[in-house]
């Protein structure tokens, strides 16, 4: 396994990979757990054994709103590398900040439509800067594929849209929510919580889950909605950031259950924000 710093030892180390086999990449933002694996082993899955799995390992400065969000993120990065190693990554690129922006850059990509609700809402500018990293990204790989969970649902659907929008040659691949044994979606912020926040967070999925079976007839969204945030706020480490039903293709906020919908939700536990959601199948009215 190669790691590189420098967009420069990155293109040599795609030149000496040479062209032809396909390159595929999973970008994070470190502090490496199973569902980021999961999407490394779909990575393998779709390069082949003589393909090139790049991992980027970068904590992307212009995608976050709150100064503490981004000092407190955890970056392991040799424990990072060793699973890197251990699962068959071919090459990690972890750039610097200062590469990878010019002081006076003027040039980002705007989603206008799919980013406007749930975490688009409440995070100015997140998905603006998330869009602008995985486009350099895709850019400086050269990758003909890239793997995105479906933990942050919304930022599949962006990257898709914009995928499509600007004639990327990347094809997009969905990794299912990887869970802790207790049903709560693995992510990094999920370190920071305290032991009674950890011990309680599992409550954003069982909510979910179980309001997402209530039948979904006349007033069942409302019925729905009540009862995932009453799940949510019987606890008083939980704070509800937002709890939506949402269009499952234009993530616009929806009343009935006309269509495919995904019930979605964040959920503060003191300033780690978690995020999670569950799909709503159409129901016959
Ligand atoms: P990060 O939060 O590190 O996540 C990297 C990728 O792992 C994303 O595609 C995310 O959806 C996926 N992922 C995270 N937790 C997961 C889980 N429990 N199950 C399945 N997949 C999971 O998302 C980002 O970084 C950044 O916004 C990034 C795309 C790297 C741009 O900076």
């Amino acid at each position: 396994m190669k790691v590189v710093t420098t967009h420069a030892e990155l293109r040599a180390a795609l030149d000496a990979a040479g062209r032809g086999a396909p390159v595929v990449l999973a970008p994070t933002m470190g502090a490496l757990h199973h569902g980021h694996l999961e999407l490394v082993r779909l990575a393998r899955n779709e390069a082949g054994p003589r393909g090139m799995v790049v991992v980027s390992i970068f904590v992307n400065p212009i995608q976050f709103d709150r100064a503490v969000d981004l000092e407190s993120y955890p970056r392991p990065l040799d424990e990072d590398l060793a699973r890197c190693r251990a699962a068959g990554v071919d090459l990690v690129f972890v750039p610097e900040a200062a590469a990878m922006y010019a002081a006076d850059r003027s040039v980002r990509v705007h989603e206008s439509l799919l980013s406007r609700g749930l975490c688009g809402a409440r995070r100015p500018g997140h998905f603006d800067g998330v869009c602008t990293v995985v486009l350099k990204l895709f850019m400086l790989t050269r990758c003909d594929a890239a793997v995105f969970g479906e933990k942050d649902f919304q930022q599949l659907a962006i990257v898709r849209r914009m995928v499509r929008d600007l004639d990327l040659p990347v094809r997009i691949v969905a990794c299912p929510t990887v869970r802790e044994t207790d049903g709560l979606a693995m992510s990094s912020r999920n370190v920071r919580l305290n032991p009674d926040q950890r011990a309680d967070a599992p409550r954003i999925h069982r909510a979910l889950s179980d309001a997402a079976r209530i039948d979904g007839g006349i007033d069942g969204v409302r019925a729905m909605l009540d009862a995932a945030r009453a799940a949510i706020v019987a606890s008083p480490l939980a704070r509800i950031d937002y709890l939506e039903l949402v269009d499952a293709e234009t993530l616009q906020p929806v009343d009935t259950l006309e269509r495919d919908a995904v019930l979605a939700t964040a959920v503060f536990y003191g300033d780690v924000r978690l995020i999670d959601h569950m799909r709503v199948p159409a129901q016959p009215s």
